[in-house]
């Protein structure tokens, strides 16, 4: 459940931090991504090598010994992250969540973070049962904060009691839980159509008129909302990539073919996400045999396909659509254009001259528009970890409009 999740591992000041080394090493093992925030008064426990050597990643412990891009990157961080996790959890970042003060790294990035946040609280046991603490422990949990803990027992003041940050093992666990709800709860029952690849369209029986997509970005997508419990159908123009488990795929060459299949389905689904490069044209003759060599120019006629982002704009309902727009140039204003022209709910559009965006890669940059004016800029990032961003989005998306 933990592969591919994204952790904010915020460490504060209690002794109880050696243990969260061991949370990094077993979230890793698991497959998950963490990013390690310590407080000052941490780093007097653990050094930030130590967690920059098992969790593979920087790690954030003040806000200004970063380049001048923190600002950015604490709101990036808090905004990418599927949940946070403080542990050990002292009386002072507990104090502090309560009364929203952001006064470093940690609590500054903690007041941003969308997803859910999970506290495993550790202090002596005076005061976890002062009245002070308690009162901000009962405002956390009103917002919803999750608790881990804390547990009884020996503590290193000398004493027995509340207070003990509970182990390793078990606060993995709890996230492992969190993750195994969410997976049936964030997107189960709900129809996804994802179209991908590059469209075909014949000249003969031999020649066609295609372009360079691999179907890696769209086939990610259909994985990231079969990862959520979704029931998703992936339309797929030819690719070579492998059908992600549990996704249907229904095969297709011409633009005309994916129209067809596409709007067949439409009425039954809930998103509509369009990743396929769709030809706009195809030849207005289809040879039934091979084209002979004349040693002449040749000249194709080309007629319009039809456009099934467009058509399903029209026709949609209760249906999210989202579009993308590979561009070459003034990608956001083209983007946005065809967002409104479109009338998608939501566009991810790519600029393909980047390296390590668009076509054929692993990687990919994009900026996700939406239809009230707003966007978010992504970091290169691989396609899955994009794909996983963008049902992340849409879920909250859908979950607002509900409210
Ligand atoms: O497959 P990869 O190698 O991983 O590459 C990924 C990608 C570059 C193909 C992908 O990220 C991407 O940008 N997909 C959209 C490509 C495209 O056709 O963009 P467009 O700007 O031409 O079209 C805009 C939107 O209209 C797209 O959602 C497209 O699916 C849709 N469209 C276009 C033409 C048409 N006739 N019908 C359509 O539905």
């Amino acid at each position: 459940m933990l592969e591919g999740k994204r952790i904010l591992l915020g460490v504060t000041g209690g002794i109880a931090a050696y243990k969260s080394v061991e949370i990094v090493s077993r979230l890793r093992k698991k497959g998950a991504e963490v990013y390690v925030v310590m407080t000052k008064s941490a780093t007097e426990f653990v050094t930030p090598i130590t967690f920059r050597s098992i969790s593979a990643n920087p790690v954030y412990t003040s806000m200004f010994d970063e380049p001048k891009t923190w600002n950015i990157e604490h709101i990036s961080l808090a905004e990418q992250v599927d949940v946070a996790l403080v542990a050990p959890a002292t009386a002072n970042i507990l104090a502090k969540m309560a009364t929203g003060i952001a006064d470093d790294f940690l609590s500054t990035v903690l007041l941003a973070v969308k997803s859910p946040i999970f506290v495993a609280p550790a202090m002596n046991d005076a005061m976890y049962h002062h009245p002070a603490t308690q009162k901000n422990l009962g405002t956390l949990q009103e917002r919803d904060i999750r608790f881990i803990g804390p547990t009884k027992g020996f503590q290193a003041c000398g004493t027995e009691g509340d207070g003990r940050m509970s182990e390793p093992l078990d606060i993995v666990e709890e996230l492992e839980n969190y993750f195994t709800q969410h997976k049936t709860r964030e997107m189960s029952g709900k129809k996804v159509l994802v179209t991908a690849g590059g469209t075909r369209e014949p000249l003969d029986p031999v020649r066609y008129i295609g372009n360079f997509s691999s179907g890696k970005m769209g086939y990610a997508i259909a994985q990231a909302f079969a990862e959520v419990g979704a029931q998703v159908t992936l339309v797929s123009a030819p690719s070579e990539i492998a059908v992600p488990s549990g996704v249907e795929v229904v095969q297709i060459s011409t633009a005309e073919e994916m129209y067809s299949e596409v709007l067949q389905r439409f009425p039954e689904q809930d998103i509509v996400v369009k990743a396929a490069a769709v030809a706009d044209y195809r030849p207005v003759v289809r040879e039934t045999q091979k084209m002979k060599k004349s040693g002449q120019r040749l000249q194709l006629e080309l007629v319009p396909n039809p456009d099934i982002l467009t058509t399903l704009g029209q026709k949609k309902q209760h249906q999210f659509i989202v579009g993308f727009a590979a561009e070459t140039q003034n990608p956001l204003d083209n983007g946005l254009e065809k967002m409104k022209r479109k009338n998608s709910d939501m566009l991810v559009v790519n600029d393909v001259t980047l390296p390590g965006a668009g076509f054929g890669t692993d990687t990919n940059i994009v900026s996700f528009l939406f239809a009230n004016g707003s966007r978010r800029d992504l970091p290169k990032m691989s396609k899955l970890e994009i794909a996983r961003q963008l049902v992340k989005e849409i879920a909250n998306l859908r979950s607002k409009t509900k409210e």
